[in-house]
Order: structure tokens, then C-alpha cells, then sequence
């Protein structure tokens, strides 16, 4: 390094800052920075290579010329190798394109860390045979690529829309257990562990005791993970999630169903005044467009009678019956061809669990909902909550359930009880929406599903 070149100041790659940091020209000095990244994009001439540094935040393109690029380092640079660069910040000479529109003179360069090239390279190995199964072994590398950041940051962007809205609903943050003794949706799905010699369980949703946090907190949410035992292996079921779950005192359905549309509205909306993110899903999801509303409401009835309509068969091959569960492809044909967000509501008892209360007008069916989105199918599961205790009692019975372990539960509907509702998202299913991925396993920094828990 020359030592008679003014000391370099340390600037982040996307940093822009005009008082100080002045671009040079072809004639005139601009600022020495130093800049630390890996090399994103690599560019050789004859008298010049340009590398394009990354450090997740942006971009810059560093130019080497003259005695830098005949060093053996500049020589055997690889992808991804961890560089420190220093020189001066110039403007682009007419005609070129670089992030920023600037770019970085090198007059000096460090390797910090050297990354593995040739056959050994994850690009290499992922392009030889494009198996989904060396994807994922890979995860921790293939988080580097672009795709996969932009998808991280807009899933961080949703994940702070959704708090903010909560703010502004004034409901309150709470953090549930994940390891409990009591099921929410059904026992197939449950993780089981021995818990102190005790049978216990990976929470399935926080609902239940989102239920008991009303009486002191008013409306509640959390953001936690739950957890399912799904055997198949569908583009839309993970062994663990992210659930955004929302619960609200004293409402009625329809209520209910207005805060699930305003809240949905209201996060797309924040999330999509921040610049950055917007470019991220224009980029990822060409034509992304927030929904209008009113969301569209079908009956679970109605549904029945359109899957019968347009010949869409059951999963025997039958057509839908009233008592069907509506499954996963005929969901999805049926969201593809409407395509518009869906309120699917008043599902059957039967096909629902023990803390749904019944429709008063047809006592077949329930106060729940799920909402359905193109490409992706149902994103949110919610519902009204028994709030009479025989009533809950006989749901118990009905699922056969002991009462036992929810003692906790069933106390809320002794101690003044209320009618309340709420609903839990599935993030990455959100994400697969607005995001447009093929599948939930993009949307999640590790997936877990079945047979896969590394890296
Ligand atoms: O419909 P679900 O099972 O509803 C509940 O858990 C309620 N107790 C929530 C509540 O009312 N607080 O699940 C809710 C949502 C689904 O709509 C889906 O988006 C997501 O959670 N989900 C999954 N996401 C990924 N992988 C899985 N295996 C999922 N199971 C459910």
C-alpha cells in the first residue's frame, strides 16, 4: 500500500453520502474509501477486472488495473472470496453502468478469507445437476444468491408490517410456550417428546392461550413458530412454521372476518411504501398487485356446490359432498380459477375442532373461516371460540379429548367469559403469495418438513 495516500474512511457499500464522500472524475480527486464484501461478480480484460463486491446490503463495483491485477491473488480471485478494498470513489465515465453510478479505483486490496472455486463451488455443483435435494443440503449457501436475500428481506419487511399494524390496532404482543401438554388441531399432526418423563407436545398454535391473555391484555397477538407432524410432503406444509396469530375480545364473526381483510390490506400497504421491499416484489413477483376489497365470502356450502359445477372431483375421485374436506388440489384449482383472495367460511362441525362454536342459523356448520389466495390457496385459519362452558364440554366430548389438561382453558369460560375469535397466518404461505415461490420451503430461512432437519 502506498503510504503516502490519505488514510481511507470505512464506508458500507449502499452508503451515499455527499458530504462526505465526493466522487472523483477523470480529473479530479474523489474521497480514499475502504470497503469489506465478497465477490459477487467477476469481470477480466486485458488491463482491467472489475469485481463487483456484495456485503447483503448493496453493491459496488471495484476497479483493478496496473500492478493490482498482475498479483497472484487478483489472478486466482474467486467468487465469494471475502475481500477488504481501498482506493478513491469516482463517477462512471459516460456510457457505463455500475450500482450507484459509481465505482471503486482500487489501489490496494487484502483477501481476508479465500472462497473455494472450481468444481468445489456451490454455483458449479448446483448448475451440474439442479437437484432440489443438493439445494437444500446447501441452504446455508444458496442463502447467499439473490433470490433467496430478497425473499429474507421482504419476509422481514411483512414480519415488521405486521407488528406495526398491530400497534396501530393497539393490540398487544405476547410470547407463548412452544413446549405444552394439550393439542389445538387435531392429535395426527402432534410432535410428542418426554418432557421430565411426562407426555408433551411441540405447540400446534398459540390460540389457546392467546385466549387467556384477554381478560388481562385485551386483544393479543404473537408471532411464534408452531409446529405440525405433516407425514405428506406438499410445496405448502413445513414441519415448523412461522404463525401469526391473532386473537380479539368481545366481537362477532363478522368483526372477525373485517379485521382479517383490514389487517391484510393494511399489512400489504406498509410493506409496499417501503421502496426497497416494493422493488424486491416487483422483482421477485412481476405484477404483484395488493388485493381490492371486499374480499369475496363462499359459503363452505357454496364451495361444495361450485367444486360440483365445475366438475372438480374429491379426493376419491367422487364428486364434492356436502361433509367433504375441500383438499389441497381442489382448493387450489378452485383459487386459481376465481383468483381472488377468498373468505371460505362456515365450515362443517365434523371437519373442524372442539372450540368452534356453531352457526345459529344452520347448526351443521361454524363461525370459521379460512382465507384463500391465488397460486397458494389458504393462507389464514380462524374462527369464533366457544365461549359457554357445557357447549365446550361437549366439543371435548365430541373430539375425544380429555378435559383434564385444559383445566386452564375451560376456566375462561368460568371466570366471565366472553365471545371472542381470532386466526392464525401461515408466514411463509403470505410470503409464497406476494413473494410468487413455487413453494412455503423458499420462504423460510432453514425448512423443516418431513425427513429434512439440517442443515
Ligand atoms: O388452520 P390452522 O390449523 O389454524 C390454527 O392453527 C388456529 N388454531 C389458528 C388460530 O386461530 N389462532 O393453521 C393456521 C394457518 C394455516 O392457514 C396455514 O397458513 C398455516 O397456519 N399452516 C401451515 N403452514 C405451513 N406448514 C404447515 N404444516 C401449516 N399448517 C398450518
Amino acid at each position: 500500500e502506498d503510504k503516502s495516500l490519505p488514510e481511507p474512511i470505512r464506508i458500507r457499500l449502499n452508503v451515499v453520502d455527499p458530504v462526505k464522500i465526493k466522487l472523483g472524475t477523470a480529473d479530479s480527486k474523489g474521497t480514499r474509501v475502504k470497503v469489506y464484501g465478497r465477490v459477487d461478480h467477476l469481470r477480466s480484460q486485458k488491463d482491467v477486472i472489475f469485481v463487483t463486491l456484495k456485503d447483503g446490503k448493496g453493491l459496488m463495483q471495484c476497479v483493478f488495473t496496473g500492478q493490482l491485477i498482475k498479483t497472484y491473488a487478483a489472478m486466482t480471485l474467486t467468487l465469494e472470496t471475502s475481500l477488504e478494498v481501498r482506493g478513491e470513489l469516482k463517477s462512471l465515465p459516460a456510457g457505463a453502468h455500475a450500482p450507484l453510478d459509481r465505482e471503486l479505483h482500487a489501489d490496494f486490496f487484502t483477501v481476508i478469507g479465500a472462497a473455494v472455486g472450481d468444481k468445489e463451488a456451490i454455483t458449479n455443483k448446483v448448475q451440474a445437476d439442479g437437484d432440489p435435494q443438493t439445494l437444500l443440503d446447501n441452504r446455508h449457501l444458496t442463502l447467499r444468491g439473490p433470490t433467496s436475500s430478497k425473499v429474507m428481506k421482504v419476509r422481514a419487511a411483512v414480519e415488521a408490517a405486521f407488528m406495526k399494524t398491530y400497534a396501530e390496532l393497539d393490540m398487544t404482543k405476547v410470547s407463548p410456550p412452544a413446549m405444552v401438554q394439550t393439542q389445538v388441531e387435531g392429535g395426527s399432526t402432534l410432535f410428542e417428546y418426554n418432557y421430565y418423563g411426562e407426555k408433551a407436545y411441540l405447540t400446534q398454535s398459540s390460540q389457546l392461550y392467546l385466549e387467556t391473555c384477554l381478560a388481562g391484555l385485551g386483544d393479543v397477538y404473537c408471532i411464534e413458530k408452531s409446529f405440525r407432524a405433516e407425514k405428506s410432503l406438499t410445496r405448502r406444509h413445513l414441519s415448523e412454521y412461522t404463525h401469526i396469530e391473532g386473537e380479539l375480545d368481545f366481537i362477532t364473526f363478522d368483526d372477525l372476518l373485517a379485521h382479517i381483510e383490514h389487517l391484510v390490506c393494511r399489512v400489504l400497504e406498509i410493506t409496499l411504501s417501503d421502496p426497497e421491499t416494493a422493488k424486491f416484489i416487483a422483482e421477485l413477483n412481476p405484477g404483484f398487485r395488493p388485493p381490492s376489497r371486499p374480499f369475496r365470502r363462499m359459503r363452505y356450502a357454496d364451495a361444495i356446490a361450485w367444486l360440483v359445477e365445475h366438475d372438480i372431483p374429491n379426493e376419491d375421485g367422487n364428486p364434492h359432498a356436502f361433509g367433504d374436506d375441500i383438499a389441497e388440489a381442489a382448493e387450489r384449482k378452485m383459487t386459481d380459477i376465481l383468483n381472488v383472495p377468498i373468505f371460505l367460511t362456515h365450515f362443517p362441525a365434523d371437519l373442524k375442532a372442539f372450540y368452534m362454536p356453531r352457526d345459529k342459523d344452520d347448526n351443521r356448520v361454524t363461525e370459521s373461516v379460512d382465507v384463500l389466495m391465488p397460486n397458494v390457496g389458504e393462507i389464514l385459519g380462524g374462527s369464533m371460540r366457544i365461549w359457554d362452558f357445557d357447549e365446550l364440554m361437549a366439543g371435548y366430548k365430541r373430539e375425544g379429548i380429555d378435559p383434564e389438561p385444559y383445566y386452564w382453558y375451560t376456566d375462561q369460560r368460568r371466570y366471565g367469559t366472553s365471545p371472542h375469535g381470532g386466526y392464525g397466518f401461515g408466514l411463509e404461505r403470505f410470503l409464497a403469495w406476494v413473494c410468487g415461490r413455487w413453494t412455503v420451503r423458499e420462504c423460510c430461512l432453514y425448512p423443516r418438513f418431513a425427513y429434512r432437519c439440517r442443515p
